[in-house]
């Protein structure tokens, strides 16, 4: 291989684009995606997940192509491609399964097809490999050789970037673990730690995040109860982060493409193997059920103070799967909304950070264009903690709800604010 590789990335999404920018810095590096659309706004320099800016991808060497034949020749070949589930939250293997195809059939002898979609252990060895010997004739760990890296970035955050935090990697040989370090290490400072091998890699990733589904449960189900008790969980937690020890997580609907994705990974393997992970199913029950919890109290709080209202006006503030990004899978705010329109109530909708259309295409919402209201609601409800929202003043969420109204507030971002007597404050 040559000295200094070149590299393909195939999938620009929310982990293929940095770190196809930051590679760029120091070797040759094709960026590839099926979907051409997104190619076209990205060579505009625009990058519609907001992880990488206009000057960015406009400075950058990146070459960014949607055609396959750019991809022969290379040395190296990352797949960050998505891993969801599908409706029976079973594995769905086809994107990175695709994938594999279309590298296997422009892989040479000596290349290494290094992958950092978040996958259950084997994945990698055992159903990529074969794909990729099926369909290039050459032979797995002889001719070519396997890796894998998992992804550890955070949409929206600024601090942990790809090229500020550790990378976790491994490889098939030697020689490839230490090639996959030099290549990642040049980026990020050589913070590497090499995996003892691949299927520990992969493990060591899926368990990440259900580590932090399983910790979000607890929360979760704490904040149940002590709502029972009439005390709120946000102090509670206050009071108990003061022990040396004490994990902070906060309480919330789990959506998105990781958190609430992976554990089914995990799942899915550890039954494979004729175990039933009882934990790790038991904390996503738990997360998924919290929508529900959410919505009734919200409506009980509302019902308790205005017990004639039949429809009520909602505003719900925030639709992404979380604050500060554009990110609109898997959010479970639409849970909320069909939740609340079951209940009786006239549902409006508003998100700054969410693309309209994107919101319209996947979920028939229109979003509302702006805070402004000449009728004030029977209800607001604090979603999703965007910056802009936790800058709202209080006479200006006071604005958007009638005198008897409710201000539920899910995330705890008002919890601190003084609102006039006559509205209703609801928070877990
Ligand atoms: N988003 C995160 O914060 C994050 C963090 C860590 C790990 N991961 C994992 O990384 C992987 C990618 O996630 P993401 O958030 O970047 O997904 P994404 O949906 O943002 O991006 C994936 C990209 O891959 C493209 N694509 C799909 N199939 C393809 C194919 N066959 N060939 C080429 N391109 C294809 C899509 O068009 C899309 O642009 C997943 O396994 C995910 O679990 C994500």
């Amino acid at each position: 291989m040559a000295e200094k590789p070149s590299i393909t990335i195939i999938g620009l999404g929310y982990v293929g684009l940095p770190l196809a920018v930051h590679l760029a810095k120091y070797f040759k590096v094709t960026g590839f995606d099926i979907h051409i659309n997104r190619i076209k706004e990205l060579q505009e320099g625009y990058d519609k997940t907001g992880e990488v800016t206009s000057p960015e991808l406009r400075n950058s060497t990146l070459h960014l192509t949607s055609d396959v034949n750019e991809l022969i020749g290379h040395n190296i070949h990352i797949i960050t491609v998505p891993t969801p589930v599908d409706e029976n939250n079973t594995p769905d293997l086809t994107p990175i399964r695709k994938a594999s195809d279309m590298i296997g059939k422009i892989i040479e002898t000596g290349n290494i097809v290094v992958y950092e979609s978040t996958v259950y252990p084997g994945v990698t060895e055992d159903i990529c490999g074969p794909i990729l010997e099926k369909c290039s004739g050459l032979k797995c760990g002889k001719d070519f050789f396997l890796g894998y890296s998992p992804e550890r970035i955070n949409p929206g955050d600024r601090e942990h970037t790809v090229d500020a935090i550790t990378k976790v990697v491994a490889g098939q040989t030697v020689a490839v673990s230490e090639m996959l370090s030099n290549v990642y290490g040049s980026m990020n400072g050589d913070k590497i730690f090499v995996a003892k091998d691949i299927k520990t890699a992969e493990a060591a990733k899926v368990i990440e995040n259900a580590q932090r589904d399983i910790n979000i449960a607890f929360v979760n189900e704490i904040s149940i109860i002590f709502q029972k008790l009439g005390i709120s969980v946000y102090d509670v937690l206050e009071a108990a982060g003061t022990k040396w020890n004490f994990l902070n997580f906060q309480p919330g609907l789990v959506g998105g493409h990781c958190i609430g994705v992976d554990p089914y990974y995990l799942a899915h393997c550890a039954k494979s193997f004729g175990h039933d992970p009882k934990v790790i199913l038991s904390g996503r029950s738990t997360n998924e059920s919290m929508s529900s919890a959410v919505s009734t109290a919200i409506h009980q709080s509302l019902k308790a103070k205005n017990p004639e209202i039949s429809r009520p006006r909602t505003l719900i503030l925030g639709l992404t799967f979380k604050e500060d990004v554009p990110d609109l899978r898997n959010t479970k705010i639409t849970d909320i909304i069909t939740d609340f329109e079951a209940l009786g109530h006239i549902v409006d909708v508003h998100d700054p950070m969410a693309d309209p259309k994107e919101a319209d295409q996947f979920f028939n919402i229109s979003l509302k264009p702006s805070l402004e209201t000449e009728d004030p609601y029977d209800c607001i409800i604090g979603a999703v903690p965007h910056q802009g929202y936790l800058n709202l003043t209080s006479a200006s969420i006071e604005q958007l709800v009638k005198p008897s109204g409710l201000i539920a507030d899910m995330k705890g971002m008002w919890r601190k604010r003084q609102f006039a007597q006559h509205y209703s404050y609801w928070c877990l």
